[in-house]
């Protein structure tokens, strides 16, 4: 009988295929079953994420919970971004956790599964070569890493410090990964990295260099391809070739993450983002100019240290110059070997909390807007899973979710969908061809 692995996955999508990696190397060793099911797992592994949450606490009473319902020989592993910052302490305050592999050291796997107490949480280790298993938690739609790392140095941000620096994977180990990942049945990639169109500026192997631009080029030309997907770019690195590709290769969706952080240009300045609120909007427009269908999500921090009313008044007057159909909003939270940890006028919670609710709010408004206007409107839909109830959903071209009647026989397929219903996250339609 197989083994059986629990699995808790936290974070962001860098995360979410660092488990799949992490289950492909097991796979590669023994076959392991997934179980939802603490009491019935042979190995616990908790895949951790360190950019917002009190990460440290929740860790430890997560760890308690196991340690309750875990079976006598089940083994504990932790994983991911705290596990990186972390390091030994870990095991030191909880030792009943068996590993640390830290994020960007899952290729290690091997290396500390059997051996009780092993740490390995180096920050640099670079397997951006490494040619890991194959596990996709989903067939239809593939996540495929193209770089490790970031090399900036946002204030408020830990992840500099959890993943290291920024390596890109070579093009050919990509697009091999890709062509795999499409005659398994994904007509749908998307390609992450910390800043996607950062790509090329380190390979630590000789062979072939390309830009972000250059590798789009390259993985559209992947027969059985048809859609391609990234996250996230970077606003910094947003040039006119790079749009122009976004704009007019056919494979590439009309959706793109623009993390615009503040509107105001004296925040972006404390957060050494690079850009100001002048350039931001104008990248914006170009997109739009260029693509009149995109939609465009982004990432708002408020309550940075500092952040006056009249800042917080550009970023609300981004928002509505942009008109973004995806909002990912969070109050500042001041993180570990951060520099805006140490930032004098730190901002009260009560002010911050009312900051995220007035964004949120306007947010939804501007929504409701778009979505309303939908009723009628034909999009080119790809489904990608199966939902109870004989409904399957599956994304447009340009992001928006679906939910429509029907069931496995239009899995992994592109259809003509007119829309019926629509609801503030999600449409409801019929398949018209
Ligand atoms: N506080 C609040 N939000 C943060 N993010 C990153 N670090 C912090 C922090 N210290 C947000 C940013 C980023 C997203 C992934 O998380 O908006 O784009
Ligand atoms: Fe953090 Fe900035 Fe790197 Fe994004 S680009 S991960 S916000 S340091």
């Amino acid at each position: 009988m197989s083994k059986k692995l629990y699995i808790k996955t936290l974070g962001c999508a860098m995360n979410v295929r660092d488990s799949e990696h992490i289950i492909a190397e097991l796979n590669k060793r023994e076959p392991y079953k997934l179980t939802s099911e603490i009491s019935e797992a042979d190995l616990i592994i908790i895949n951790t994420c360190s950019v917002r949450e009190k990460p440290v606490s929740k860790l430890f009473s997560e760890i308690g919970v196991f340690r309750k319902y875990k079976k006598d020989n089940a083994k504990i592993g932790v994983t991911g971004c705290t596990a990186s910052h972390l390091g030994e302490e870990i095991i030191k305050k909880a030792p009943i956790v068996d590993f640390v592999l830290g994020a960007r050291n899952v290729s290690k796997l091997s290396k500390v599964i059997d051996r009780r107490h092993s740490v390995e949480v180096d920050l640099d280790y670079d397997d951006s070569n490494y040619s890991f298993g194959e596990y996709r938690s989903n067939r239809y739609k593939a996540m495929v890493n193209i770089s490790m790392g970031c090399d900036k140095s946002c204030t408020y941000c830990i992840v500099p410090a959890t993943r290291g620096k920024e390596v890109s994977i070579p093009p050919n180990l990509i697009v091999q990964e890709v062509r795999r990942a499409v005659e398994g049945g994904a007509k749908e990639v998307i390609l992450l990295g910390q800043n996607v169109n950062n790509y090329g500026k380190y390979f630590s192997a000789t062979g072939e260099r390309l830009n972000f631009t250059g590798l789009l080029r390259k993985i559209s030309l992947i027969n059985g391809l048809e859609r391609i997907r990234f996250a996230s770019p970077h606003p910094l690195h947003m040039d006119d070739e790079f749009l122009e590709e976004f704009a007019f290769n056919p494979k590439i969706c009309k959706q793109i993450h623009i993390p615009l952080q503040s509107g105001s240009t004296k925040v972006l300045r404390d957060m050494k983002r690079g850009y100001t609120k002048e350039w931001f909007l104008n990248r914006c427009a170009k997109v739009k100019e260029l693509s009149p269908e995109v939609s465009i999500s982004t990432d708002i921090i408020v309550g940075f240290p500092n952040e006056s009313d009249e800042d917080f008044a550009d970023t609300l007057d981004v928002l509505e110059q942009v008109r973004f159909n995806q909002l990912f909003s969070f109050k500042y939270s001041p993180r570990p070997h951060t520099k805006a940890a140490t930032y004098p006028n730190q901002i009260p919670d009560e002010v911050a909390s009312e900051r995220l609710k007035i964004l949120q709010n306007r947010h939804k408004e501007i929504l409701d807007e778009i979505m309303s206007s939908q009723v009628g409107k034909v999009y080119s839909v790809y489904f990608d899973e199966l939902k109870s109830g004989g409904k399957i959903s599956g994304r447009s071209d340009d992001g928006k979710l679906f939910f429509v009647n029907g069931s496995e026989e239009l899995l992994g397929e592109i259809k003509d969908v007119k829309v019926t219903k629509s609801a503030r996250w999600a449409l409801e339609g019929e398949v018209i061809n």
